[in-house]
């Protein structure tokens, strides 16, 4: 440690930190555009210039490390002459259109120029105008408004690992863009809305639509993928304008992917059912919520007196509190079909118990991983904060990462090994063997017929060698139609190389329907409730025909049914064919509620903006249908009181190593990938993020 005084007051640092990073630890304010502190440092704003005795010249405080002894005065009058004509470097050429740029109120270079520009400029020579160049659905540049701090160039060299944007020029030349006419591509592509300092990058979606001091924030969780990424939902008016992110280092430090960012477009889409709607005689009536429901609960009545089946499924981005009630009153029912593993196909394990999908280290420890076995995943477009963390580990740890796909697929760090030829399973059963020999494990007799190959030794190599090894099993796997064996080969090799076994939830509460127990314990699993055609079903937050891998057969099962009750967000015409009532329930933001992370971390959230016309938060409906039913313990009269229900609930492991598989052929034709933007009902809704290359598999992730 070594003592600094800055402005007059003794701080104890590092020897070799930042000043900057020292001075913002002892709360003093220095200002800066180019430095960020997940960014590496470019020092080429000087906006941070600061005096330090000794120097012949004021020094950059972001660039400068300190050392015992240091004097540095951050307000003296050399301090704030070099910072003032910084600032008025800065803007000779910036177009000074606070009026009309979405950034005002929030813009950095606004805020600075009110303690360090000047009220009249001293230049009156015409200024620089830079075109604009369209990088897609997501990002606005005006590129006039530009300072050059590259943080977004270096934002996507050093965090989203796509050189998409570079500098070209010099000088007064100097301008920021794509290379080539080129949309943005990356999946956290709008994290650069969130550096740039000023206007140049601005939200496409969110362009004119409010003022930053018009909005109201909301602390909430995203609701897209298993990450549980800390949000802050924006709202005016009732209505959600935009979504950022919240600082949590441990989850996603400052980062959100495009899908957890853009998709609350879905919201406000002109699909939002308003009103409760009930099919009379085939003509859809709107309704009130009384009526909706008799006609729910004596659907569901004459279905359970004749002794027909019911299916109850649901969408695993519900919250905790919803899944609760929603198995809870099946159950009450007797209906013990209840599943949301609607993209599994592959369900030949359930029998020995359901395994609770889980990241079993913590997100930060993924960094410090020496080997990464990535198995039947395309994880920069799965779970992009995930991917980050993996990629800090082969970019900082020099980690190796392996990868056995159906398919060659883009990442964005470097691959030791990306094997597609054999087909998964035979690639990973090779693996698994030559990992057996190398440890002189004989005891699995059902694999000693597997001969591996060079390649496969190879890698088998590289994992013996691992002393902190991850093996992350997705959804690539997950909708694979030899899932379970896929586990047990991963088992086998986690076991033996000592490494986490990571088999990997998707949707935002896939570990909280684990929890709650919205499994089929003793029913019919999702794929056997659709294949053979149920009398009734109850559809939370679902759409069957897409939300299902085989989205006709369960097209099919639901038209074939007698009774259809949909709780749903939208309205749309194959919901209109199939379904009897359509319940309009809350959407994500606008109720409260829990969801459980990929470690098992539950965040509650609270209601931030209200329901949309008639629409009703799901677990209050659920409520009420409860005492409809006459079933006991359903007087609740906040989510906090479902929540204590289901709190001590222990996620299940299963040891998958003893089990013996036989090796099927080479299924891999059988998977599609799907777009991490059709993965659910909101996101299929939200305008820009369809506009991308990755709402598309086949483009996905090329541009
Ligand atoms: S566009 Fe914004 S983030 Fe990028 S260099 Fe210019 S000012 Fe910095
Ligand atoms: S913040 Fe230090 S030079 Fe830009």
């Amino acid at each position: 440690m070594v003592k600094v005084e800055i402005n007059g007051q003794i701080v104890e640092a590092h020897e070799g930190d930042m000043l900057i990073d020292v001075a913002d630890d002892a709360q003093i304010s220095i200002p800066r555009f180019c430095y960020h502190k997940k960014l590496s440092i470019a020092a080429n704003c000087r906006m941070c210039l600061v005096e330090v005795e000794g120097a012949w010249k004021a020094l950059p405080a972001c660039a400068t490390p300190v050392t015992d002894g240091m004097k540095v005065h951050t307000k003296s009058a050399k301090a704030i002459a070099a910072q003032k004509s910084v600032m008025e470097f800065l803007l000779i050429n910036h177009p000074l259109d606070c009026p009309i740029c979405d950034q005002g109120g929030e813009c950095e270079l606004q805020d600075v120029a009110m303690d360090y520009g000047d009220d009249v400029s001293r230049y009156s020579e015409g200024k620089r105008v830079v075109s604009d160049r369209n990088a897609g659905a997501l990002i606005k540049t005006d590129m006039t408004r530009c300072i050059h701090c590259t943080r977004c160039v270096r934002f996507g060299q050093e965090i989203a690992g796509m050189k998409e944007l570079g500098s070209t020029g010099r000088s007064e030349w100097m301008s920021i863009g794509t290379y080539i006419e080129k949309s943005i591509t990356s999946e956290m592509s709008g994290n650069m809305i969130d550096l740039c300092p000023v206007g140049a990058l601005t939200s496409k979606p969110f362009r004119y639509t409010a003022r930053a001091w018009e909005l109201k924030s909301h602390s909430s969780i995203a609701a897209h993928d298993s990450m549980g990424s800390n949000i802050s939902v924006h709202s005016k008016n009732g209505r959600v304008k935009r979504v950022v992110p919240r600082t949590n280092e441990s989850i996603n430090e400052v980062w959100l992917s495009d899908r957890d960012r853009f998709a609350y477009e879905g919201l406000n889409s002109e699909d939002r059912l308003t009103q409760p709607m009930v099919k009379e005689n085939g003509q859809w009536i709107p309704v009130d919520w009384e009526t909706a429901l008799k006609v729910t609960v004596e659907g569901l009545q004459k279905e359970l007196s004749s002794s027909k089946e019911i299916g109850v499924l649901a969408s695993a981005n519900s919250t905790l509190e919803e899944l609760h009630l929603l198995q809870k009153l099946a159950r009450g029912l007797g209906v013990e079909n209840i599943d949301f593993r609607h993209r599994q196909v592959d369900f030949s394990d359930d029998e020995i118990g359901f395994h609770t999908p889980l990241l079993t280290q913590e997100i930060t420890a993924v960094e410090k991983a020496d080997v990464i076995l990535i198995v039947g995943s395309y994880l920069r477009k799965e779970l992009p904060i995930l991917n980050h963390r993996v990629r800090n580990a082969v970019v900082s740890n020099a980690a190796k990462a392996i990868v056995v796909n159906p398919e060659v697929l883009e990442f964005n760090f470097n691959l030791e090994h990306a094997d597609t030829e054999q087909g998964m399973v035979s690639e990973l059963a090779g693996i698994t063997k030559a990992v057996l020999d190398i440890s002189g494990n004989t005891s699995q007799e059902w694999i000693n017929k597997v001969a591996p190959t060079e390649c496969q030794k190879e890698i088998a190599q590289l994992l013996c060698k691992a002393k902190s090894g991850s093996i992350m099993v997705g959804q690539i796997s997950q909708m694979h139609p030899d899932f379970s064996t896929i586990k047990v080969l991963t088992a086998l090799i986690a076991a033996q190389i000592s490494a986490n076994l990571n088999i990997l939830p998707m949707a935002a509460n896939e570990v909280g329907a684990h929890l709650v127990n919205f499994l089929p314990k003793s029913g019919k699993n999702s794929s056997e409730m659709i294949s053979s055609s149920l009398s009734a079903y109850i559809n939370l937050n679902l759409e069957p025909e897409k939300d299902f891998t085989h989205g006709n057969t369960a097209l099919s099962a639901m038209k074939k049914a007698n009774f259809v009750v949909n709780l749903t967000v939208f309205d749309s015409n194959a919901q209109r064919e199939y379904a009897d009532v359509l319940l309009p329930i809350a959407a994500f933001a606008e109720t409260a509620g829990t969801f459980v992370n990929v470690t098992g971390i539950k965040q509650s959230f609270k209601m931030s903006v209200e329901p949309q016309g008639d629409s009703k938060a799901a677990w209050k409906v659920f409520r009420v249908l409860g005492n409809m039913f006459d079933l006991e313990g359903f007087d609740y009269t906040h989510t906090n009181e479902v929540l204590r229900e289901v709190l001590d609930n222990q996620t299940t492991q299963i040891d998958f190593t003893g089990i013996s598989c036989q090796l099927p052929k080479n299924n891999d034709s059988e998977v599609e990938l799907v777009s991490p933007y059709a993965m659910d009902a909101l996101v299929r809704r939200a305008p820009s993020l369809q506009a991308t290359p990755d709402a598309d598999a086949a483009t996905m992730g090329r541009g």
